[in-house]
């Protein structure tokens, strides 16, 4: 049976950032569920079908294929065959993806390519809803937290660095509503598994987040 390791946790807490440097070090593959469904996000969008309207996106779910490869050690994702990876990342892709993930026939199509992925190969998975719903048996669960004031200074100096104006209370505003949506959604809410392990990153480094999620796992293999 293939090693699951499942990350879940709010936008902002260096998920994406622990889990590809965790794979790494562990030689597993890193699958980015967030990047499958701003993929399918961004579709809709080009398709100019308005995220609130849950009929003509769900209808639209069945003309996509998202596939994933592993290329020079990055995830590539692609929408119908194009190399989507680009295109997934900004503010718009991110507040359509936050609203058409609450629905039941993008999250059936989505989970099912996860599952099937995490059957055969070893791998470490970050979402909101892997380990309590996509693999409720990943032998590793770990919940990475961070406080919002932590996470919107981090996105803060990301966004700065890339020369975009943005202020803090702006930010910290947008994480707020973002788990706000999903936390409070009827479909897999993002919640901490009953029996995976709280990490909170608020004064922890990288190195030590990671030091950490291989201590955990360490002690199951
Ligand atoms: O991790 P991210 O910021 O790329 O995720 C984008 C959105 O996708 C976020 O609003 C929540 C949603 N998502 C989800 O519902 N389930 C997952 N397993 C991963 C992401």
């Amino acid at each position: 049976m293939a090693f699951n390791i499942a990350i879940d946790g709010p936008a902002g807490a260096g998920k994406s950032t622990i889990a590809k440097l965790v794979a790494k070090k562990l030689s597993y593959i890193y699958v980015d569920t967030g990047a499958m469904y701003r993929a399918m996000a961004l579709y809709f969008l080009r398709k100019g079908i308005a995220p609130q309207d849950e009929k003509a996106v769900s209808a639209a779910c069945d003309e996509i294929t998202v596939t994933l490869s592993c290329e020079s050690g990055e995830q590539q994702v692609y929408l119908n065959g194009e190399n989507v990876n680009g295109l997934i990342r900004t503010e718009e892709v991110g507040k359509a993806t936050s609203i058409v993930s609450a629905y039941a026939k993008v999250r059936e199509k989505l989970t099912q390519l996860q599952r099937e992925m995490a059957q055969t190969t070893d791998l470490i998975m970050d979402g909101r809803d892997i380990g309590t719903c996509v693999l409720p048996q990943a032998q590793v669960k770990i919940y990475l937290t961070a406080s919002v004031e932590t996470r919107g200074k981090r996105r803060f100096l990301e966004l700065q660095e890339k020369g975009t104006g943005c202020r803090l209370e702006t930010i910290c505003q947008d994480i707020k509503n973002r788990d706000e949506q999903d936390m409070n959604r009827k479909l897999s809410p993002l919640r901490q598994a009953e029996d995976a392990v709280l990490v909170d990153s608020s004064f922890l480094t990288i190195e030590q987040v990671v030091e950490r999620i291989l201590e955990i796992v360490e002690e199951k293999e």
